[in-house]
């Protein structure tokens, strides 16, 4: 059975003169997308979650800087460039930790560093931006026929966050596997952490694979031992927001947990990107930087206080798991297992 594009929600439409956003704050309450036409607006959908996770931060960073690129007046194009320039690192500065962000405003900037006209620059920017959507939709769908390699028909796999259709082009990275597993037609039972403090899991997670009919249980972040054993979860997979030179794997808050979790079941527990989610350029996760957000996502649930006035907070929004926990990273060349200092640096290389 082939999925249609209705039961596979898609998070960013470029349309020319705006950007037609899936608003991800309010899902699975209300389902609306909103028409960013603004680098500032842009910007703050970043910021605020109303788009999120690491390869759709990248599209819409990149169909904001093509509307910046649209709406300037510049008179030459050395004025364009620095324009250009400017609000890339404006976008930039939105959300520090997927490295998604910067690969894809850097690949606009590249895209127009020998054109000689502004017409030519903004057309290019464009093209560029529509093209990293295209290739990550692809890049995806191959992530997921590799992952699917890894699963057998009715096993049981958890994950937690939101790392699928609307957090990339389209299938996602770590949820790839579950939408082409439904259209082969085997049955993968997914087990969804719900992803304190802003409930990704819950809410996202949940809501688009039950759109498409895959089979999915939630549970509490805490709840997950317990669930290993005794659900018998047979692997865990997750996304990433920014993997360093040696797999070292940041991503959200509590994937740690559960890759030494898998480690203490003996379950393997792998790790889904794309390319453009790899930084070769550091060394190891000590180097990844985690964003702290707002302590209200601790303190509050649906905008009421739950937890004492004036409470001390401690919110980061990602942890880093160490490549030694990880037993497979799942890229859209191929899984690698092994070295991985090794098997990066070929990946780049292939
Ligand atoms: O804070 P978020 O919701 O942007 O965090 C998202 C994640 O941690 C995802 O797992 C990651 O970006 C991969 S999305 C394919």
């Amino acid at each position: 059975m082939a999925l249609n594009d209705f039961s596979i929600p898609r998070s960013v439409i470029w349309k020319d003169e705006s950007i037609s956003l899936l608003n991800q704050q309010n899902i699975p309450h209300v389902t609306e997308y909103l028409d960013l036409t603004t680098v500032e607006e842009v910007w703050d959908a970043i910021q605020t979650l109303k788009v999120r996770g690491a390869p759709a931060i990248g599209i819409t960073a990149a169909f904001g800087l093509a509307l910046a690129a649209l709406q300037d007046s510049s008179e030459t194009i050395e004025e364009f460039k620095l324009t250009i320039k400017k609000k890339r690192d404006y976008l930039a500065s939105s959300r520090p930790t997927a490295v998604n962000l910067f690969w894809a405003l850097d690949r606009l900037v590249a895209c127009i560093a020998d054109v000689k006209s502004i017409n030519e620059g903004k057309t290019r920017i464009v093209q560029e931006a529509i093209q990293i959507q295209i290739e990550d939709e692809k890049v995806c769908r191959l992530i997921g026929e590799h992952a699917l390699s890894v699963f057998n028909d009715g096993d049981r796999i958890m994950t937690i966050c939101n790392a699928g259709s609307i957090a990339t082009a389209k299938y996602g990275t770590a949820l790839a596997p579950f939408y082409l597993a439904k259209e082969q037609n085997k049955e993968l039972k997914v087990f969804a952490c719900e992803t304190r403090p802003v409930l990704q899991g819950s809410r996202l997670t949940t809501w688009e694979l039950m759109q498409a009919g895959v089979d999915v249980t939630l549970i509490t972040d805490n709840m997950a031992a317990h669930t290993i054993k005794s659900k018998n979860i047979s692997a865990i997979i997750v996304g990433a927001d920014r993997i360093a030179a040696n797999g070292d794997t940041a991503n959200k808050i509590g994937t740690f947990n559960l890759a030494l979790l898998a480690n203490a079941f003996n379950i393997p527990f792998y790790v889904a990107a794309p390319l453009s989610t790899f930084d070769p350029s550091i060394a190891n996760g000590e180097q990844i930087p985690i964003e702290e957000r707002n302590p209200k996502e601790v303190t509050e649930l649906n905008g009421v206080q739950i937890a004492p006035e004036g409470v001390k907070v401690f919110n980061p929004a990602f942890d880093v798991t160490p490549n030694n926990l990880i037993a497979g990273i799942i890229t859209e060349k191929g899984i690698i297992s092994d070295n991985y200092q090794e098997e990066i640096t070929q990946l780049f290389n292939r």
